[in-house]
Parts: structure tokens; sequence; C-alpha cells
């Protein structure tokens, strides 16, 4: 059999090259794909030929990655649970990368590294069988039942290259998007994350930092005025929100199989950027369209957490929110210091605003106006306490 891999040159992927060679007779090809991973990818494709593989692929896709999936996410206010999905957005299309490479490779088996307790299987799984249901799916990992302890005790007898900080046995996923970072001593929800976990989000700088960020139909072109393609701008801000130690969440996860989970995350950009749109769109959307998208927008992040992002609802909500999305443009302002990231301005040529009607000071509006309406507000309420006072 010819199998094709996930690869990311983790101890997992890495003890799944072996595993499908002894265990599944399995031919192995290696796929890496690039969503902006922190390893360098030349040592990754070295490893994974030392381990013998018949051929190995790495695949740059951070700009589709930043342009299909993360601006996506950016005008649905992906959230699930306060997680910015930065891990859930990048699977499936990496699994979508992988089958390609499969069909190309002329092979009859896929593989993931993810475990049976997990979100990513899921992830993976969906696009795998969805996009080329003729093939066999393995999963070693979870086939075999492997603790992490079973996969260190696996390398180990087979000269499988250990990472050096093995006895800080954290599971560590990055891309773009975020940095997570689990298990361990993580595992106890009570337990304080050692400032040493975190790479991104450093806390050195100590004087406020105000910037400019520009959205053009609902996603980020400039930052402070100064015009980027997504992937830099994005790294951008994850470079600048992380120096300020923004972005780090702590929380407890309900996960796809219904167990709870203890994450910590790193989303500098992420977490800034949102929050930016959120208000852009607060400035410009109507009250109406705001509380619906609310529910769109939960919905949408809720399949992607789940993994379906080739779910046909899916489209179909992105059609709507990118119909929304036509008028988001315009500026916020961000401050950023000591770990918080505040809004303190916006503006807009589509703002729904006005200051004559807002205003205090202004008679644009007749106050007198109001009596009328006032008189019906609560009629219903009013009725009721009749009928409750009636006997
Ligand atoms: N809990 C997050 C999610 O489901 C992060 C998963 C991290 N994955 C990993 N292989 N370390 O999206």
């Amino acid at each position: 059999m010819k199998a094709v891999l996930s690869y990311s040159g983790g101890l997992d992927t890495s003890v799944c090259v072996k595993l499908l060679k002894e265990k599944y007779n399995c031919d192995v090809i290696t796929v890496t794909v690039d969503v902006g991973l922190e390893d360098d990818l030349k040592e990754v494709e070295e490893k994974a030929r030392g381990l013998g593989v018949l051929n190995h692929h790495t695949i740059d896709a951070r700009e589709e990655f930043v342009k299909e999936y993360v601006f996506r996410a950016i005008k649905a206010n992906a959230s699930y649970e306060g997680y910015p999905l930065s891990t859930a957005l990048a699977r499936p299309i990496i699994a979508m990368k992988v089958v390609e490479i499969a069909k190309k490779e002329g092979a009859n088996a896929i593989s993931h590294g993810a475990t049976g307790k997990g979100n990513d299987q899921f992830r993976f799984e969906a696009v795998f069988r969805s996009k080329a249901p003729e093939m066999k799916i393995i999963a070693p990992i979870r086939e075999l039942n492997l603790t992490r302890k079973d996969s260190i005790e696996y390398a180990r007898k087979n000269n499988i290259p250990i990472p050096v900080d093995i006895d800080r046995p954290y599971s560590i996923d990055d891309n773009l998007w975020g940095r997570s970072i689990e298990g361990g001593d993580l595992e106890d929800p009570d337990f304080t994350p050692p400032e040493e976990i975190f790479l991104w989000t450093k806390t050195k700088k100590t004087s406020p930092e105000v910037i400019s960020l520009d959205f053009e139909k609902g996603v980020p072109i400039a930052i402070d005025g100064d015009r980027s393609g997504p992937v830099d701008l994005v790294m951008k801000m994850n470079e600048i929100a992380g120096s300020h130690g923004v972005g780090r969440i702590d929380m407890i996860e309900d996960r796809i199989l219904g167990i709870k989970a203890r994450e910590n995350y790193e989303c500098p950009a992420a977490m800034a950027i949102l929050m930016a749109h959120k208000h852009l769109e607060h400035l410009v959307l109507t009250r109406n369209e705001l509380r619906f998208k609310e529910a769109v927008d939960s919905r949408w992040s809720e399949l992607i957490y789940r993994g379906l992002w080739t779910e046909p609802l899916r489209e179909d909500l992105d059609a709507f929110i990118d119909r929304t999305q036509k008028r988001v443009t315009g500026h916020v302002r961000l401050r950023l210091h000591n770990m918080s990231c505040n809004v303190i301005g916006r503006g807009s040529r589509h703002a729904l605003y006005s200051k004559d009607a807002a205003s205090f000071d202004d008679k644009t509006i007749d106050q007198r106006d109001a009596e009328g309406m006032l008189r019906y507000h609560s009629i219903q309420a009013g009725m009721y306490e009749k009928t409750i006072n009636r006997d």
C-alpha cells in the first residue's frame, strides 16, 4: 500500500512514518503544508527523509491560508468559546493539500497523526472522506491507542529523533493565526502556565502603543497606513500585539467528543484584528444586521471547530457574511499595553452614526417626537401587569 501522511516533523507524525511502514506495510510519502509554521521546513524534510520515506513534499500554503481561511474567519468574527480557531482553520487546508498530493502520487491510503481524543481527527477526516472517498484512512495513533508515553518509547526504540525538550511534554501546534500549547502539567486546569511556554507574547515593552488598522470589505489591509499583503500583515500584527503580551488565552474548551480540555493559546494578531473588526461592524451595520449576524457568526464558528469546512452550509453562511462586509471599510485605532488591547477610535465613510442625532447639544431630533413611541413601547408589559393583578 502507498500512504500519504500529513507530516509536521513532530513526535507523533514521525512515529506514524515508522508505524505505517512496519505495522501497516506501507510505502510512505510525507507532506508538510506550511501555514506559517515556526519550524525550519528544510529540517522537517530532512527528518522525514531520514525516516525512510519514498518522497516528501513541502507546500507553501500561507497566502491561500490567510486569504481563503483566516480572512473569512475575520469577516465571521470567528470564535469558539473565546478561541479564535487557529488550529481548526488550518486543518482543512492542510487536509486538502494532502489529498491533492495523494492523488498525484497515486496513493491508495491517506494518513494523519491525530489522537482519538482530540478534534483534529474530525477535521482531517471530514476533508479526506469528502474529497477522496476512495482512499483508505489510516490513523495510527488512534488505531493503536497510543499514549504520548507510548509514542516516546516507540521513538526511542526505533531511533526516531526525539525533541530535546521532551521532559516538558507539551503538544504544540502553530500557524499564522495562533499557537496552541496543551498537555503535560497544563492538563491540571488549576496549574499556572509557566512563562516559558509562551513564545509569541512577551511582555518586555512597557510603554503603550497606538496603531491604526485599516479594513476594506471586512479584511485588514494596512497598519498605520502601511499596506501589506495578507501574510505580511498578519505576521506584523503578531509581532506588534505579541510584543505587548496581547493574545494569551487560558481556557476550558468543550471538544467535539464532549471532553472538556484545558487549553492555552497565543493569538496576538487574531485577538487584535478580531476586536477591531467587530468594532468597525458596530459602526457600519444596522442593529438588525448585527443581531442576525451574531447568530450566523456563531454557527459558522461551530462548523469550523467541528471540522465541517466542506459542509455546504459554511458556504451559504459565507455568502451572507460577504454581503454584509461590503460596507465594512474604514479604520480602527487600537491601544496596546501590558497584555491588553483596547479600541480607542474608529471611522468609516459607511458609518451609520450621526453626531447630530446622538448629541446632547443638538436639536436635529426633537425630543418630543419620542413620546408617541414611549406610549406603546411597553404596552404588552402593561397588559400583563393588569392580568396578574386581576384576582
Ligand atoms: N484545542 C484546539 C483545537 O481543537 C487546539 C488543538 C491543537 N492540536 C494539536 N495537535 N496540538 O483547535
